[in-house]
């Protein structure tokens, strides 16, 4: 299995690097329009195989799709990431111009692939890479569930102070300020949350996910990439190897949840051909509330997208 990661800034070196120590592909390409640094990366990362003891061949390439031809996964994490007091949105139409080229060139190249968007903001940009791709929506979807469940779970395991491990959760709508954690669908090894957690406190944890992306930007300057690179290469590894994983994924919704033309995360089952299946949770009425919050921002934001395309 081939696998291309494109961006080999923070997160896309992160990515790489999971897929190759964790042999999920037997070849990974980094490639990045920045002179020297994709090589750079992708042997630092092939020089640590002898010592994690893996074999995936890790290769990086400057601009050069053709090195990526024929991948059956491509990872786009392309494009600015936030500085603080930015939100995603914010970063919009420089990554759309961005986004809009690198899917123009994978699908050139791997018109077979399946796309997986983790550049900011995420849905919409998810929405671009689908428009631009022209490929069925099966195969063009979006990371951010899988990162904003696991802060929502890891925040978890702090308070309860067990394993992450046993932590399951599920989380829909828009990777933004318009999240829907759900906690009527999370369990601690079998348990429901809410036998566990109060309501306060259960409150506080799903309002530190809401802006978990913006806490680590605050810290650090810029955003994060250990778990998001960790996230996208597990949809990688759900893919390639066939597992049928369910996780909350973003990806153009056509009537489910009655919701129409909108890509948002939700839950869906991920194998060879990409999303196997859109799962739909029975919503009560308050977490449809919230979820049509998330349609409506995440739709004026593919507006403003559709006014960049039209402009250009
Ligand atoms: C994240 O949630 O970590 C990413 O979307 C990056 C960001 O700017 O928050």
């Amino acid at each position: 299995m081939k696998i291309t990661v494109v961006g080999a800034g923070n997160v896309g070196a992160t990515c790489a690097d999971v897929l190759a120590y964790k042999e999920i592909g037997n070849q990974v390409v980094l490639l990045d329009i920045k002179e020297g640094i994709a090589e750079g990366k992708a042997l630092d990362i092939w020089q640590k195989a002898p010592i994690d003891l893996y074999d995936t061949r890790t290769i990086g390439v400057t601009n050069d799709y053709s090195r990526t031809a024929d991948s059956d996964v491509v990872v786009i994490t392309s494009g600015l990431p936030r500085k603080p007091g930015m939100s995603r949105d914010d970063l919009i139409s420089t990554n759309a111009n961005i986004v809009r080229s690198v899917t123009e060139n994978v699908v050139k190249h791997s018109p077979n692939a399946i796309i997986i968007v983790v550049s900011n903001p995420l849905d919409v940009m998810t929405y671009c890479a689908h428009i631009t791709s022209k490929m069925p929506r099966t195969r063009v979807m979006g990371m951010a569930g899988i990162l904003d469940t696991a802060r929502y779970r890891a925040f978890l395991a702090d308070e309860i102070n067990c394993s992450p491990k046993d932590i399951q959760a599920m989380l829909m709508g828009g990777h933004g300020d318009t999240m829907v954690p759900l906690p009527r669908y999370t369990t601690v090894g079998g348990i429901p949350v809410t036998e566990l957690v109060a309501k306060d406190k259960l409150d506080a944890i799903v309002n530190r996910t809401i802006n978990g992306g913006g806490e680590l930007v605050k810290l650090m300057g810029t955003s994060a990439w250990y778990a998001p690179g960790s996230a996208a290469a597990q949809m990688v590894e759900a893919i390639v190897k066939d597992q049928r994983r369910i996780f909350p994924v973003c990806l153009k919704l056509e009537g489910e949840y009655d919701i129409d033309n909108c890509y948002l995360g939700a839950p869906v089952v991920l194998g060879k051909n990409g999303i196997e299946k859109i799962i739909e949770l029975k919503l009560n009425d308050e977490e449809k509330a919230l979820l049509e919050v998330s349609r409506q921002k995440v739709t004026e934001v593919m507006q403003v997208l559709d006014n960049i395309v039209e402009k250009s």
